[in-house]
């Protein structure tokens, strides 16, 4: 067993309700075989356990591992392609990015440099939308598994108004997607996620050959995009005769193991299907503003129920850092004014944590510190005499550190990152062993 002993922060109930952000000064987790099994002060809990290791993580703040509901892995390297809406920017900078996924030695590559954006960045679990190519998605599973992250992924499809080389069928889909599944499915911690790219790009044969294996894979999720950008979503409703949630839904496509991107302009309709089939959004600021998508109507969600977490939406995302999407999600509901949702360091640590853990239908297993999770989690520890290190050691109070974090802190503050107790990445090395 080890004794992690440092300050930790996390919200155990929802500060939407009126939840407050838990604090644990001076505390101590006991972590055996990566499940916490104790929470107390360190004095406490070292005198019970006086044998144990201890891991001492003073000095720094020790919160929960992000949990990031939206990133593309073929994206990492054309992060900040700026200038261009939507479907342009898929056009010229996503897409040809893409094609070169065909080649699984180039995907590879791209695997591994994805996985460590994600995890040096604070990220223990993620949905990760895959390739249009099969051998590229065993790849990011492969690479995953490897290093230990979290995730829940697979192939993406397509057959319409996207590059050709993109393009799959409906049978063809059926049958990678299956045997894509059926090697990664309930692996380790991987999982299945069926990923129409959004349904301009999918006609409904192959929404369909989608719902046969969302049918035929027990637990797997269901993600896609939708309502993200005004030219896509009146191409959609001329395409499809619904709106863009319906569009999803008339093939059995959205229910509670379902996590949609954006949403920027729902109408109420939709929210109120959302909330009815309990589907979930991925809420992805910094890509809404780069790609002028648009501002995220939150309370609009809140008030017909339905649920959000935090997605960085890699590549028009523009980094892996939930800290940047979480100020970037404050931002946008201070520019809505009266219309917007007042947010606070306590909310956005939770749309990041537990938000998140629970769209994805893990939150009896992630997301906080309370015992019986894993201990997945990072530790906020900033160079000497940064700006945030300046900001911390003069923070009047928790939640005022956490404002700090989430206004100045990037991956460099980020020192390490456990996965369900094991230590998958540092910049510390005398911590390893
Ligand atoms: N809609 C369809 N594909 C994409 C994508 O790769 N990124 C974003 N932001 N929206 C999309
Ligand atoms: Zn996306």
């Amino acid at each position: 067993m080890t004794l992690f002993r440092g300050t930790f922060l996390d919200t155990p109930s929802d500060p939407f309700s009126g939840g407050e952000l838990r604090t644990e000064q001076d505390g101590a987790l006991l972590v055996r075989d990566g499940v916490i099994r104790a929470r107390g002060s360190f004095a406490g809990l070292r005198g019970q356990h006086p044998e144990e290791e201890v891991v001492d993580l003073s000095g720094g703040f020790v919160l929960p591992g992000f949990v990031d509901t939206h990133v593309h892995f073929p994206q990492v390297r054309v992060i900040g392609g700026l200038g261009m809406p939507l479907l342009d920017w898929l056009d010229q900078t996503a897409l040809p990015e893409e094609a070169r996924l065909a080649d699984p030695a180039y995907a590879a590559g791209v695997a591994t440099d994805f996985v460590r954006g994600l995890v040096g960045a604070g990220t223990t679990t993620a949905l990760v939308f895959g390739s249009h190519f099969a051998p590229a998605v065993d790849t990011v599973f492969a690479e995953a598994a490897r290093v230990g992250l979290r995730i829940t992924s697979g192939l993406v499809v397509s057959d319409r108004l996207i590059r050709e080389d993109l393009f799959t069928d409906p049978d063809r889909a059926r049958e990678e997607s299956l045997a894509l599944a059926a090697r990664w499915h309930g692996v380790g911690r991987a999982r299945y996620a069926v990923t129409p790219r959004f349904s301009l790009s999918c006609s409904e044969p192959l929404l369909e050959a989608c719902a046969d294996v969302l049918r035929a894979v027990p637990g797997a999720m269901l993600t896609s995009h939708v309502n993200e950008n005004t030219r896509e979503i009146a191409t959609v409703e001329e395409l499809c005769g619904c709106d863009y949630v319906t569009s999803y839904d008339r093939h059995g496509l959205v229910g509670p193991g379902t996590v949609l991107a954006h949403n920027v302009h729902p109408t109420d309709a939709e929210l109120g299907l959302l909330a009815a089939r309990g589907a979930a959004v991925a809420h992805c600021p910094s890509s809404n503003a780069a790609l002028g998508s648009g501002l995220f109507p939150l309370a609009r969600h809140r008030a017909h129920g339905v649920r959000v977490a935090m997605g960085s939406d890699v590549g028009a995302g523009t980094g892996f850092s939930l800290l940047k999407e979480g100020l970037g999600a404050y931002v946008a509901q201070q520019l809505l004014g009266e219309a917007g949702h007042p947010l606070t360091p306590t909310h956005l640590l939770h749309l990041a944590t537990v938000a998140g853990a629970e769209a994805l239908g893990l939150g009896a297993a992630v997301g906080d510190f309370s015992p019986g999770r894993r201990f997945d989690a990072q530790w906020i520890k900033p160079a000497p005499s940064t700006p945030l290190a300046v900001g911390l050691a003069h923070a009047a109070d928790a939640g005022d550190a956490l404002a700090k974090m989430f206004a100045l802190g990037t991956p460099a503050d980020v020192r390490s990152v456990w996965i369900e107790g094991e230590l998958v990445n540092t910049s510390a090395p005398h911590l390893v062993g």
